[in-house]
């Protein structure tokens, strides 16, 4: 008789295409990211605050919500991302990877004008990190990879493309801010993914009050990834 593991279905394979050297770098620093969740005290947290111990820390997104987010970008064909909290830049290869997939598909068939992930961060170590990061991916995606370094409501006032999809993985007083300074530049359907909406909900109140409004324009979904994954299309 078959053993009950052997009748377990088996999940599909990671959608993510990508070099090689690329798919182990992921390996490394998705490892390296969850050996650091995994370490986190929080009396230490506690007891040099929330902004000074994270500020050597990843916090990557986790893979399984990574890889949706890179099929995601493929199902609609998003040239345009931007990507609210980068730390060492783990989702912004995802993002890239994706992206770049998406420009070479619309150039083949000759349209489109390039694409962009811009990535956020205001921890200059942090931003130097994610730039050692994406040279070892390589020109090719870092060219499609536009870092804004500094405080992101700064950074995202100006110069904006009209947007395909916003990513909020940054603290969470951030998300509400984010949204509204890019709301003006999302395109219908645009797509707004923000993370942890379940771990962190009354974190998230105002964020989730102001796109859960009927008038919002917001059409919103909790996803069922760990600790919850908002995804909302803009339908206004
Ligand atoms: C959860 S981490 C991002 C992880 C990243 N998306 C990944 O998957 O690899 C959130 C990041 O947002 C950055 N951040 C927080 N507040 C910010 C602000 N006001 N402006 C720019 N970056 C900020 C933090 O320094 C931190 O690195």
């Amino acid at each position: 008789m078959a053993s009950s593991a052997q009748n377990r279905p088996t999940p599909s394979p990671s959608p993510v295409r990508a070099p090689p050297h690329v798919l182990s770098l992921l390996d490394k620093l998705h490892r390296l990211s969850r050996e650091q969740e995994d370490a986190v005290q929080a009396s230490e947290v506690e007891a040099v605050g929330f902004d000074n111990y994270m500020r050597d820390k990843f916090i990557a997104l986790d893979r399984d919500k990574a890889e949706f987010l890179y099929q995601l970008c493929l199902a609609i064909g998003a040239t345009r991302v931007v990507e609210a909290g980068t730390s060492f830049g783990v989702s912004t290869i995802y993002l890239a990877l994706a992206v770049c997939e998406n420009v070479k598909r619309a150039a083949s068939g000759g349209e489109g004008e390039g694409g962009v992930v811009i990535a956020t961060e205001y921890e200059k170590s942090k931003a130097d990190k994610a730039r050692q990061h994406w040279k070892e991916v390589g020109d090719e995606l870092t060219g499609c990879i536009e870092l804004r370094e500094g405080d992101i409501r700064e950074t995202l006032k100006e110069g904006l493309p009209e947007i395909d999809l916003l990513l909020l993985d940054i603290w969470t007083p951030m998300a509400l801010p984010v949204l509204k300074l890019c709301q003006p530049r999302m395109r219908r359907g645009a797509v707004v993914v923000a993370d942890n909406t379940i771990g962190s909900a009354s974190k998230y109140k105002d964020l989730l009050e102001y796109m859960r409004d009927p008038g919002s324009g917001f059409r919103n979904l909790t996803l069922p990834y760990t600790n919850g994954m908002e995804m909302s299309v803009y339908m206004p």
